[in-house]
């Protein structure tokens, strides 16, 4: 009896250093401690309560199956009713399958089996319901299997901070952020040449140009720039530019340099540069447009023809300039179809789409197209606080939530400096003496 009065009060003591232990494993290795212990009970409690929550979020089937059901039998003679249990078949709300929930980095991933009549966009549209069930950040559908979904959960949002990871040194391609995922945002202008790149003022557009720009710079690549905002944009980045344009009739001359390539290229045989060897290869331009629209605005009648033939020329680079090693990467606040014509025809064949923050619903859906409507909720839900976060389209009809690097002007303006000695001349270009003749 003496010893346990001593114990009973060291039990509060013990209790709070076992709660600052577990609060400092958390706090200073929040990986582990999701491994070890918090991804275990998350992944069992999820199982747990599978039904219910199904079940909430309008998930289940009915189904005829055998159940124990109490029905009432008979009432006695002191007024209550007695019940039987009896085994038979009634309908009964099933639950999909689920697999056991894996572990990741912000989260966890679950494979879910669809009941009859089921799709993958029924899961969709309840996404937000099963985060909020879960109290999780977010829900994700994917789909690789018919008959089977995934569903991606991230606890936090992970684009609160975004660590840098290393530069990919592959020609033309750039780590320019992370996805949501935890995995890089690559920019490949060798699987999607032309991106479209849209967003609100202040929503890091040209934040997202400057980590092209550094991841691009050492690399064996032509820049040029088209900054009709008076050249505010890009003119500290000059030293590495081949060319930077900051007047329409500049863009124009330019662009008729670009066909002019590609005619050359033509001409001599080569209908893909890459087919060509290494040696022989023209250099890879990739074309920087900051505000897209103001080369499409007209200020009176006499701009008509010249924007027409820029309307043109940006076109065909889009149609026909990935073979010939030309990349367009168009910034704008909006790239609706009130610019005209020209523009919708270019923004049909940028097949990347990189939705900011934007002020109005239409630009999302004219930036992302006819994606799952919960891209376009997301991007839409984006923050002001958070610049830098968008909402990445890519071929494969996937989208991403994903956070650029903070590249400050200066970080870019350095980068452009210290590989200026790589910027090939635009008259080298212009004659381009490589193309076998
Ligand atoms: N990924 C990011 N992380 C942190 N801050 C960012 C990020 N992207 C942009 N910013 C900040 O947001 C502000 C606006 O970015 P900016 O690229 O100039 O926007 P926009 O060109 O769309 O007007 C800048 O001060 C920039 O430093
Ligand atoms: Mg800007």
């Amino acid at each position: 009896m003496p010893d346990t009065l001593p114990e009973l009060l060291a039990l509060p003591g013990v209790l709070a250093a076992l709660a600052a232990g577990l609060w400092a494993w958390r706090r200073f290795h929040p990986v582990s401690f999701w491994y070890v212990l918090a991804y275990p009970l998350t992944a069992v409690g999820i199982r747990a309560s599978w039904r219910k929550v199904a079940l909430g979020c309008g998930l289940t089937k009915k189904r005829q199956r055998f159940w124990w059901t109490v029905t009432p039998a008979a009432i006695v003679s002191t007024g209550t009713v007695k019940v039987r249990r009896t085994f038979r078949r009634v309908a009964v709300d099933t639950k999909p399958w689920m697999w056991f929930p894996l572990p990741t980095r912000y989260g966890w991933r679950v494979t879910i089996r669809l009941l009859e009549g089921q799709i993958p966009a029924d899961y969709s549209e309840v996404a937000e319901r099963l985060a909020h069930s879960w109290g999780v950040h977010a829900v994700r559908v994917s789909s690789d299997k018919p008959g089977r979904i995934r569903l991606n959960v991230t606890i936090h949002d992970p684009l609160i901070r975004v660590d840098q990871i290393p530069p990919s040194t592959d020609l033309l391609k750039v780590t320019v952020g992370r996805l949501e995922t935890g995995g890089a945002w690559l920019i490949d202008f060798t699987t999607v040449p032309h991106w479209i790149n849209a967003g609100a003022t202040q929503s890091g557009k040209s934040n997202l140009a400057n980590a092209l720009l550094v991841g691009l710079a050492p690399q064996p690549v032509a820049l040029v720039g088209f900054d009709l905002k008076g050249g505010v944009e890009f003119t500290p980045y000059a030293p590495r530019l081949s060319a930077l344009a900051t007047s329409r009739s500049e863009c124009s001359d330019l662009l008729a340099d670009l066909i002019g390539r590609m005619g050359r290229c033509r001409t001599a045989g080569a209908r893909n540069i890459w087919q060509l060897p290494a040696d022989d290869r023209p250099v890879p331009i990739v074309v920087l447009v900051d505000e897209l629209a103001e080369l499409y605005l007209m200020a009176d009648k006499s701009e008509k023809d010249e924007i027409a033939r820029i309307s043109t020329a940006l076109l065909r680079i889009a149609q026909l300039g990935r073979a010939f090693g030309i990349y367009l990467f168009c910034s704008g606040q909006r790239i609706s179809s009130e610019l005209g014509p020209g523009v919708t025809a270019l923004r049909a064949q940028c097949s990347g789409r990189i939705c900011h923050r934007v002020n109005d619903p239409e630009t999302a859906t004219m930036t992302l197209g006819d994606l799952d409507p919960s891209a376009l909720d997301s991007a839409r839900a984006i923050p002001a606080e958070k610049p830098g976060v968008a909402i990445v389209a890519h071929q494969d009809g996937h989208w991403y939530r994903a956070r650029s690097f903070h590249i400050p002007e200066k970080t870019a303006e350095q980068a452009a400096h210290t590989y200026a000695h790589l910027t090939p001349n635009w008259a080298d270009i212009r004659a381009e003496a490589k193309i076998p003749a």
